[in-house]
């Protein structure tokens, strides 16, 4: 379950940091990396739900090379050696991926970035966006899932993961009128948490889109 105080502190000062904060790269980098040093995520690095992206992925690339934005530490994702080919990080926050090179994983890469404006040359089979898309606008998430089929390999997809489809419904909308076919949406429960799902994207070049087939979803124990 969400820390309690992560969610109540993201409540109260959910307007002036989107106002005054998010704009300026380096604050919102700084507001992040104070969060990290003081704990509040940690939470995260124990959440078994972490397995689910990667059985889904499999289901359509076998040891995938995967992108994963607005990864935090990563540490909840069962990146196993031979799972993957190559899994690369990205975060806006210093500290966090500090932490997730600490993990020393084989086949591992990481980055420091904004990805309101991440471009990359390189293409994955699968872009992981996991609890990331509220930390921006819904117009720079419609930006940011219009420039990603650019970095997918033919086979490639996109995961958005949400905690709670309800309170982000501005978000779900942008996913679902983004232009980019919906292959599956997947709803996830954690615990005794709201309603969340992974919603998987084609690229908008793929053709012949096969849907992707069950997947258990993870309830948290
Ligand atoms: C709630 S955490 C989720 C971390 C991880 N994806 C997970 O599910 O465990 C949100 C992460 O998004 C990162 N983030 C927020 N805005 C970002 C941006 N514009 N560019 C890159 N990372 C960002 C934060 O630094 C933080 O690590």
């Amino acid at each position: 379950m969400a820390n309690p105080l992560v969610r109540t502190l993201a409540r109260l000062t959910s307007f002036p940091v989107r106002v005054l904060i998010r704009p300026h790269r380096r604050l919102h980098a700084a507001l992040w990396n104070v969060q990290y040093a003081l704990g509040l995520w940690r939470y995260l690095d124990d959440m078994s739900d972490g397995a689910m992206p990667l059985s889904l992925i499999e289901t359509w690339a076998r040891q995938p090379t995967i992108l994963d934005l607005g990864c935090g530490t990563s540490a909840n994702l069962p990146l196993a050696g031979g799972r993957y080919r190559h899994y690369h990080g990205v975060d806006l926050s210093q500290r966090a991926i500090e932490a997730a090179r600490a993990l020393g994983r084989p086949d591992t890469s990481f980055e420091v970035a904004d990805i309101r404006s991440y471009r990359t040359g390189r293409r994955y089979d699968a872009i992981l966006l996991r609890e990331v898309i509220y930390y921006l606008s819904p117009a720079e998430s419609a930006a940011l899932l219009g420039r990603l089929p650019t970095m997918l390999t033919d086979r490639g997809r996109i995961v958005v993961q949400i905690y709670d489809v309800a309170r982000a419904d501005a978000f779900v909308r942008v996913i679902r009128e983004c232009g980019l076919p919906l292959v599956a949406e997947l709803p996830v429960r954690l615990d005794d948490g709201p309603a969340g799902a992974f919603f998987v994207l084609a690229g908008a070049s793929s053709a012949g889109v096969r849907p992707v087939p069950a997947v258990p979803t993870t309830d948290r124990p």
